[in-house]
């Protein structure tokens, strides 16, 4: 059998990127200039409304929006067991304690009751993550959240394009935090965006991300001369960054679209092997990103993950797993926090049991037939 050439993910970078990032070196203007206030505007645009501000990374935005909550020693938030640490590395870092939630199985998703029943005096708000780009329902996480009185950032770091009742998701909770790591939807190589329907709230995090200078004091406006008004980060994206990040925006309708069909022949050529079932939302108006298609393999196969797993990598398709534990099975979380091994069935199912497989614009139609048409062979054999 000839071997495929199927890799999990790979940036698409073409000479328009090339030549923006190289007009920017042939300038003088390297950070926090205006290619950095072209992407935020083009970004808040494909949103449809909203206001963005652009960052470092992803953690770097969640980071920024739990110190603009004041969330900190004594509070406690809400997050799923089931993400990527910067999750709640990002929460762990302002002091607060993270409560885990465990995942339901259709989407891989925060489960809405035990999201309710973790919720005590101490939870100052709720963590959420588009798992895998799969939107959680926000009409019934913001209902919870104002009957608690409970604060919302959403983490959208594999949720581009993503919408509940055609809203982007981001624009639910106080702020929504996006990625633009190599193998994301988009890339700036490392980079972020934070967005949020308040401009005040993007107003102020941009400050704070930017060391928290103030010059808005009286008096000449003397290059160097600034006052500061409070503690801050150096949390911002550079400008070769960025004009990576507006030519990577344009492709975006051709990278959804291609996403979308991907997803669908692969989803629907593993649905039919017995034992295979492909985490969705279940639902139309909960439209996903299409990051990647997470395969939860169930029955027989379900001890057999990673031998399956290995066995795609031989025949030359590329695999990932999201996410590799719980996040409080992590070392540094169970030592700190204490770790209920049978607490979270539904996260330590996905953990264990499912593969992740590609579906990026650098793939075709083609190649999910050819994954799907070896999966039989691939799972008989192990
Ligand atoms: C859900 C989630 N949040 C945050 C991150 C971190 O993103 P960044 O590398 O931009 O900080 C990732 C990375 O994959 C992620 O999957």
């Amino acid at each position: 059998m000839t071997k495929l050439d199927i890799p999990f993910g790979r940036p698409w970078i073409e000479d328009l990127e090339r030549d923006a990032v190289m007009e920017v070196l042939s300038g003088h203007i390297l950070t926090h200039g205006p290619n950095c206030h072209a992407f935020e505007e083009g970004f808040a645009k494909m949103m449809g409304g909203g206001h963005a501000v652009s960052t470092s990374s992803c953690m770097a935005s969640l980071h920024l929006s739990w110190m603009d909550l004041g969330v900190g020693p004594g509070d406690e938030v809400l997050l799923p067991a089931m993400t990527h640490v910067a999750t709640a590395h990002a929460v762990a870092l302002t002091g607060a304690t993270p409560v885990f939630v465990d995942s339901e199985l259709t989407s891989g998703n925060m489960d809405l009751d035990d999201m309710a029943a973790k919720v005590t005096a101490k939870t100052k708000a709720i963590g959420i993550v588009h798992y895998v780009g799969i939107p959680i329902d926000m009409v019934k996480v913001m209902a919870l959240a104002e009957k608690h009185g409970l604060k919302v950032v959403e983490d959208c770091a594999l949720a581009v394009e993503a919408r509940i009742d055609g809203t982007h998701v981001g624009l639910f909770g106080h702020t929504g935090c996006y990625s633009f790591y190599p193998v994301k939807h988009i890339t700036c190589g490392e980079g972020g965006m934070l967005v949020s329907k308040d401009p005040e709230t993007v107003k102020r995090i941009g400050e704070f991300r930017a060391f928290n200078y103030d010059r808005s004091g009286p008096g000449p406006k003397v290059p160097g001369l600034y006052d500061v008004k409070g503690l801050g980060m150096n949390y911002r994206m550079s400008e070769m960054q960025a004009a990576l990040g507006r030519v990577q925006l344009t492709r975006l309708p051709d990278i959804m679209r291609i996403r979308e069909a991907n997803f669908r022949a692969l989803q629907s050529g593993l649905n039919a092997i017995d034992g295979v079932r492909v985490l969705d939302s279940g639902e139309d108006r909960l439209k996903s990103s299409f990051y990647c298609v997470t395969m939860l393999l169930e029955g027989d196969l379900a001890a057999k993950r990673n031998d399956i797993a290995l066995a795609l990598n031989e025949r030359g398709v590329g695999t990932s797993i999201y996410y590799p534990h719980p996040i409080g099975r992590l070392r540094y979380y169970r030592d700190k926090f204490g770790y209920d091994a049978n607490g979270f069935p539904g996260a330590t199912a996905i953990a264990d049991n499912a593969i992740a497989l590609p579906c990026g614009p650098h793939l075709g139609v083609k190649d999910m037939e050819d994954i799907a048409d070896c999966m039989p062979e691939v799972v008989t054999a192990i």
